[in-house]
């Protein structure tokens, strides 16, 4: 099979083509064989192998993917991801997704003494633990080329965890610190929710997010225009 690589060398992106023997295996399998056999030079990030770390987002044929966690058949073309600046062949900086969650200081305010969750409780927040923090939901989002200010839908995916669960000492009181990254941004095209590779459905955690802000008198809901529905 051929596998178009566009790679980025010294400030410029180029294409490479390499044949290769890999139907049926995964992109990164595919990514290491070409490193062991072709290119010893070519640059890719993974850790785990298993879907787990979150490191090796890449797109495959213009889709964004986990290049461990996706099987191919047929030729494929991979390129780094969208958004986050290239430092070498399909390797980007993702510092931005660290930044912004340090921003919203989503992190736990540890009890005195431990809480036991009944196994319903977890459900509740079960998806946004599931999150990886592989940051495709990030590189698909409009709402981030709209508004720098905008925290991320992984960053609020992350912050519903931490907030509607009960081991959290400050539960909502934590919300305050949210609103400074304009959650009301989101335009809820859900782009996040259908690229999810661990479906944690980001559209609807910032839904509830964002409602329960409003409702707690902290933003106000961005006015939409349904001028489309031509009444
Ligand atoms: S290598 Fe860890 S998620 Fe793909």
């Amino acid at each position: 099979m051929k596998v178009k690589i566009k790679k980025f060398r010294n400030g410029e992106f180029l294409w490479e083509e390499y044949e290769i023997d890999g139907e049926g295996n995964t992109v990164l399998e595919i990514l290491q064989k070409i490193k062991e056999e072709k290119d010893p030079t070519l640059s890719f990030r993974a850790m785990c192998r298993a879907g787990i770390c979150g490191t090796c987002a890449v797109k495959v044929n213009g889709q964004h993917k986990l290049a461990c966690s996706t099987r191919v058949y047929s030729d494929i073309t991979l390129e780094p991801v969208d958004v986050a600046p290239t430092i070498k062949d399909l390797i980007v900086d993702h510092s931005f997704i660290y930044k912004k969650l340090k921003e919203g200081k989503v992190w736990f305010e540890v009890l005195p003494t431990n809480v036991p969750l009944k196994s319903n409780e977890l459900k509740n927040t079960e998806k946004s633990w599931d999150c990886i923090l592989c940051g495709i939901c990030n590189y698909v989002c409009p709402a981030i080329q709209e508004d720098k200010n905008f925290g991320l839908p992984s960053t609020f995916t992350k912050a519903y965890g931490v907030i509607f669960d009960k081991r959290n000492a400050k539960g909502d009181e934590k919300l305050k610190d949210l609103v400074p990254l304009n959650i009301q941004s989101c335009t809820h095209c859900k782009n996040c929710t259908f690229s999810c590779p661990k479906e944690c459905n980001p559209e609807l955690l910032i839904n509830i997010l964002e409602n329960t802000m409003v409702r707690y008198g902290l933003i106000r809901k961005k006015e939409q225009d349904f001028g489309f529905l031509g009444f």
